[in-house]
């Protein structure tokens, strides 16, 4: 049996369409963010996010996980935008999306205002978060950290309810013969962001974890290529960010970069095999692979 393949990637930052932005949008979060998003727009680029894309399709990935960011200013005009996107990279049921502070700058808690992304949430009719997903070797273990905040910053929280339903489905998960990976925007080590733009209860968070275990978190949020670990019942969890999808490299962040995970078909074999994808010279090309677990 062949490995299982899994693609991760983040923070795409759809280009805003015409008219996402209206009147009363400017007496919110969003004319900020906008203002933000001028300054840095250059960094984002649609050309960037679409050869990246066409690189994850290439390597033939069984599945794929987008860790958030996927507007700017979470409007519904962008909602609209992303899920037409959405659509365009194949079966909903292969792509697993866990949204980012960018999807949530104003209105209402999730998981109401995601409905236009259900099907890439999770597989249940209703949006409920974590959404768990089984493909292949994998228990994809989706988490929503994404709320409405103060202007300038870019926290996330959990909350109480999520993180008691993650102890369930950790409960439900003991004894059967699946990876454990989570997907977050927010990282839920320390120091990978500034405290404002932290994930609130990671302390909770890594609490639970250190006592149920998953085998790999997955996040996006920081822009950068991220290696770090949070303690786990029997070693380090291992915690991988990736920079934007679309980043095309020359500003404050890192250029665009994609991972592809590998999981042994065997059960019994926790070895991940981690291939990092980047943009060099305008094209995407292989930058170097590790073994986690090795
Ligand atoms: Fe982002
Ligand atoms: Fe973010």
């Amino acid at each position: 049996m062949p490995p299982y393949r899994l693609a991760h990637l983040s923070d795409p930052h759809l280009p805003p369409p015409p008219g996402a932005l209206t009147w009363r949008d400017l007496a919110s979060k969003r004319a900020l963010s906008a203002i933000a998003w001028r300054r840095k727009g250059p960094e984002h680029r649609p050309d960037v996010l679409a050869a990246l894309i066409a690189d994850v399709r290439a390597q033939g990935c069984d599945h794929t996980a987008i860790t958030g960011d996927l507007t700017n200013f979470s409007t519904p005009a962008e909602y609209a935008a992303a899920r037409a996107w959405l659509q365009t990279l194949g079966d909903p049921r292969d792509l697993t999306l866990s949204p980012g502070n960018h999807d949530a700058l104003v209105g209402a808690d999730a998981p109401a205002r995601f409905a236009p992304w259900r099907e890439w949430l999770g597989d249940a009719d209703d949006i409920a978060f974590p959404a768990l997903r089984e493909r292949g070797p994998l228990a994809l273990i989706n988490l929503c950290s994404a709320i409405p905040t103060a202007p300038w910053l870019a926290a996330g929280r959990l909350g109480a309810d999520q993180l008691a339903r993650l102890t369930q489905i950790l409960d439900s998960l003991a004894g059967r013969d699946l990876r454990r990976v989570v997907t977050i925007h927010h990282p839920p080590s320390q120091g990978v962001v500034s405290g404002r733009k932290s994930l609130e209860d990671a302390a909770d968070l890594r609490a639970i974890l250190a006592r149920h275990g998953v085998d790999l978190i997955l996040h996006g949020h920081a822009h950068e290529a991220e290696v770090s670990a949070i303690p786990g019942p029997s070693g380090p969890i291992p915690v991988l960010g990736v920079p934007s999808a679309s980043a095309a490299g020359g500003g404050r962040h890192a250029p665009a970069r994609w991972h592809a995970l590998e999981f042994p078909a065997d059960p019994a074999d926790r070895r991940i095999r981690v291939e990092a994808r980047g943009l060099v010279n305008g094209a995407f090309a292989p930058l170097g692979a590790y073994v986690l677990g090795a």
